[in-house]
This record gives structure tokens, sequence and C-alpha cells, in this order.
């Protein structure tokens, strides 16, 4: 692979690679801890956010994320001890980022896997189920719905109801009835067999979810121990609500964020599923990218308000595919001006979208 690197003009001392190659930054690097804790698509990958945070932030110092997703910038930010706040539109995304940087007591953790997975029908901790809507009869298969279900309702006899949750809905999207080379955006629930280009044979749809809660729910607690042992006590706070509307909760020393990029993902849809067994509210009508329309004005009024809470000597660090040519104007009209430009090329390894792409780190001052 062509790296595409550039040296950073103010700090010569930080080497600016950000293209690395598989073999530099293999996957279980990219997926480490809780960084795979729930699929997201669209989320930077976490040694880029610890690059920048690194390079522009000290412990103890605030770094705001108001586009912050899945909770990558959060995640590392509070393992490099810097206190950490986002902001997101999306009701399951906040959930995944407060359930990735939340503290967790190993032996409460081990006796909640072993209530969760106990066969015996909940005994006085489990919640009586709403019926099931009429878009989870569609998506989930009869038995996996029930087993969903049941997971569902030993959860309030947990002591981390939300990080069951995100366990409930990860193995929810494995269950689904979609095809397995389609699970980002289904349109339609299959059932009966086909020919599926993952892989690479005739496949069935998924019958039943229970060995995806046994396996999902081992896994999260391994992965929230594993990030125990890195967890600072640098405080970590989730906002849920509009970045246009949305203030830090104190002056800013660095912005390390990734805006929506215009027509290329729907965040709220690629977690239907999530919105619907959890009973979320979606907020579709506000996400800002749904369309090129108004794109420029939205973001411009997000990095405004970052910019009026950031510190003389903060960043305002972005992260963007920046196709479109549309950044120049969307920073101007924040009032920031760009420091530095620094194309990264980004190696998709996997699955049917695979295939290099460029993306660009925008750094910028007031
Ligand atoms: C490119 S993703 C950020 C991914 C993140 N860097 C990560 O690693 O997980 C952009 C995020 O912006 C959120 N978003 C879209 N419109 C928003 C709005 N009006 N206010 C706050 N967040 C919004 C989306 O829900 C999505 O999670």
């Amino acid at each position: 692979m062509a790296h595409v690197a550039i040296q950073a003009a103010r700090s010569p001392a930080v080497d600016l690679e950000l293209s690395w190659t598989e073999a530099e930054l293999p996957e279980r690097e990219r997926t480490k801890h809780v960084h795979r804790l729930h699929p997201y698509l669209g989320k930077f990958v976490p040694q880029l956010a610890e690059v920048f945070l690194r390079r522009y932030a000290e412990a103890g110092q605030l770094v705001w994320d108001p586009f912050a997703g899945s909770g990558t910038t959060l995640v590392e930010a509070n393992a490099l001890g810097l206190r950490a706040a986002g902001c997101d539109l999306s009701a399951f995304n906040c959930l995944l980022a407060q359930v990735k940087t939340a503290a967790y007591e190993p032996s409460s953790l081990a006796a909640d896997v072993a209530w969760l997975a106990g066969g015996d029908a909940p005994a006085g901790g489990g919640e009586s189920e709403p019926p099931a809507s009429p878009y989870l009869s569609r998506w989930f298969a009869p038995e996996a719905l029930a087993e969903l279900l049941e997971f569902r309702s030993r959860i309030g006899g947990t002591a981390y109801p939300e990080l069951w949750r995100v366990v409930l809905s990860r193995a929810a999207r494995s269950a689904r009835l979609a095809r397995h080379d389609d699970l980002d955006f289904p349109r339609e629930p299959v059932r009966g067999e086909y020919f599926c280009h993952k892989h690479r044979r005739v496949c069935r749809p998924v019958a039943e979810a229970d060995k995806f809660l046994r396996r999902y729910a081992r896994d999260a607690a391994c992965r929230v121990r594993e990030f125990g042992d890195l967890r600072t006590d640098a405080a970590v706070a989730v906002l849920e609500g509009d970045a246009r509307a949305v203030d830090p909760p104190g002056p800013v020393d660095l912005v390390f964020t990734s805006p929506p990029y215009p027509g290329l993902i729907d965040y709220h849809e690629q977690h239907a599923y999530a919105f619907e067994l959890l009973g979320l509210e979606r907020r579709d009508p506000d996400e800002i990218g749904r369309g090129v329309r108004g794109y420029c004005e939205d973001v411009a009024a997000v990095l405004r308000r970052a910019r009026r809470a950031l510190r003389r000597t903060g960043r305002i660090v972005i992260v963007v595919n920046d196709s479109r040519g549309l950044y120049d104007g969307i920073l101007a009209a924040a009032g920031l001006r760009l420091e530095e430009r620094i194309l990264r090329e980004v190696n998709r390894r996997t699955g049917r979208r695979a295939g290099a792409y460029y993306e660009e780190v925008l750094v910028a001052r007031p």
C-alpha cells in the first residue's frame, strides 16, 4: 500500500503516519476490548483518535466529540486520563458509548452472566413482556424472537442492565432474518435457503438466538473487564441530543470528531432492530447527513458551538471523507481556520464493501 503521510509541521517529534497497513494495525488491535462490543458502521479506528489525543491533550483536560457515535473518542480519551464528553442524536449510540466507558465490578459481571444463562423462567427479577411488535415478528423466526424476549425479561434482575441491553441488540442483529452477506442494511427478511456471498455457500436463515446471546454475554464480560484494566477515573459524560443545540459540560481543550458524511450511512436505520427491541425513540429527521441539502449549515452550526466552548489554545480535529470539497466552506462558516490537512488511506479489509479509500484529518483553530 502506498503510504500517504505528512510529518506534523508544528510537532516534528510526532510521526503522523496514519495509513496503517493490515500488518501494522491488525484487526484484533483495531477491535480491541470494548471497541468490538457491538457492530457500528462508520466509526474510526481507535488508534487514529489516540494519535491526536496524545498530540493535543494532556491528562485532566477536556475532550469533546459532538458526533460521538459508538464512543471511540471517549474510550480512548479515558484510557489516557483525559476527561471526555460526547453527544449523539441516536439513543442507541449513546447507550453504546455509555456502556463502553462505564466501570464494572468483575464478580457482579460473572453473577449477571450466570443469571442470564439460566434456563429457568425468571424468578422475580424478570419483567413482564409487552407483545412483540410487527417489526419484530417480521424480522425474527418465532424461536429466535422468544429467546430474545426471554433474555430481555431477565435483564431487570442484573447489576448492569445497560450492558446486557447492548448484548441483546448484538444477538438480535446476528439472529435477524437477514442474509449473512447483507447485515448492514437488509431490505427484506429472508425465509428460505440462499447463496451467501460472505460464506460462499448456500446458507439458511437464522432460526435461534440463544447461541448468540450466550456467546456475546461472555464476550462482553471479557471485553469490559479487559478495558477495566486500562480505564482511568477521569470523568466521561455522554449527552443524548442534537449537537446543534448541545453544549459540552465545560471549557474544551480539544475537539476530536467525525461528522456524518452526506448520503453515506443512515445511522438510525443501521440499528433499527435495536430501537425496536429496546424501545428507544428514533429521531431520524434531526439526523445530519441524510442528504446534501442543509448539510454544510448543520455541520457548521455544530462546529461553531464547539468553537465557542474551546479554550484559546485548543484545536478542533475533524476526520472527514470530503470528496465533495465541502469543508473549506464549512470551516469558514464556523469561524475556524485550517492549520493542517492530512490525507489518510483507509484500507477496508472485509466484506462486500472492501476496497481502499481516502479520508482526511483536518486540524483547525479559531
Ligand atoms: C461518523 S459517525 C461518528 C462515529 C464515531 N467517530 C465513532 O468512532 O463511533 C457520526 C455520528 O453523528 C451522529 N449524528 C447525526 N446527526 C446528529 C445530530 N444532529 N446531533 C448529534 N449527533 C448526530 C450519528 O448518529 C453518528 O453516530
